[in-house]
């Protein structure tokens, strides 16, 4: 019997030193995602269409994004798009600013938004305002994560993957100053490690 252990077979360890607590290892984010690939693509056909744009918001969505995609049974095109956040000169107030990165044509289109996590709903509620200028013929959207008890504008994702409380979480595709992207599951970091100027090079 050939030995498919994890280390056998050289995969990430689904742990990490600076991680409290594993909320998803990367079995049940597969599982997850299999499933909403597979609501997407019958709501999807539900409604006629023959083509789907999903349009990720990089980075954090990229890892999501992509093996979504691969869970999806109707034609589906990819695109991205870029957010930042700047601050007016004379209040604390900051807003989101999109980089309009997209190349595709998404007037007309079916467009799935995908994020990796919903926490204040400032980015997405902006950035759909954003994307509906481009009159698509739907735009809906998708997180991986929403951290519901955070909301500050009112705003649902027609999909989410998992609903999590208020913690700071890394991994698959999540990270903090440019970290822990590349781990396979979702975990909670711990508070000792959250201090940018640390990772500073
Ligand atoms: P809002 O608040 O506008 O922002 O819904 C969503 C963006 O905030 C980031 N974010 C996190 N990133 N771990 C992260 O790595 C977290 O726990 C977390 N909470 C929010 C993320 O960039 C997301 O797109």
């Amino acid at each position: 019997m050939p030995n498919f252990s994890r280390q056998a077979l050289n995969l990430p360890p689904e742990t990490h030193p600076d991680v409290e607590t594993v909320l998803f290892p990367s079995r049940i984010i597969a599982q997850r995602v299999a499933s909403l690939g597979g609501i997407i693509t019958n709501d999807y056909t539900a409604l006629g269409a023959h083509e789907l744009t999903l349009v990720g918001i990089a980075n954090g969505a990229v890892v999501f994004m992509a093996d979504l995609l691969r869970q999806i049974r109707i034609h589906t095109r990819i695109d991205t798009v870029r957010v930042s956040s700047y601050q007016d000169a004379d209040s604390p107030v900051t807003h989101p600013q999109m980089h309009a990165t997209n190349r595709l044509a998404l007037s007309r289109r079916h467009i799935l938004l995908v994020d990796d996590i919903l926490d204040t709903g400032n980015t997405l509620a902006f950035l759909k305002a954003e994307l509906q200028k481009q009159a698509p013929a739907s735009l809906r959207t998708c997180v991986l994560l929403d951290k519901k008890g955070r909301r500050q504008a009112a705003f649902d994702a027609e999909y989410t993957g998992f609903v999590i409380p208020d913690v700071f979480v890394v991994g698959y595709g999540l990270d903090f100053a440019e970290r822990y992207r590349n781990l396979p599951f979702v975990g909670v970091l711990k508070r000792e490690c959250q201090n940018a100027a640390a990772f500073a090079s």
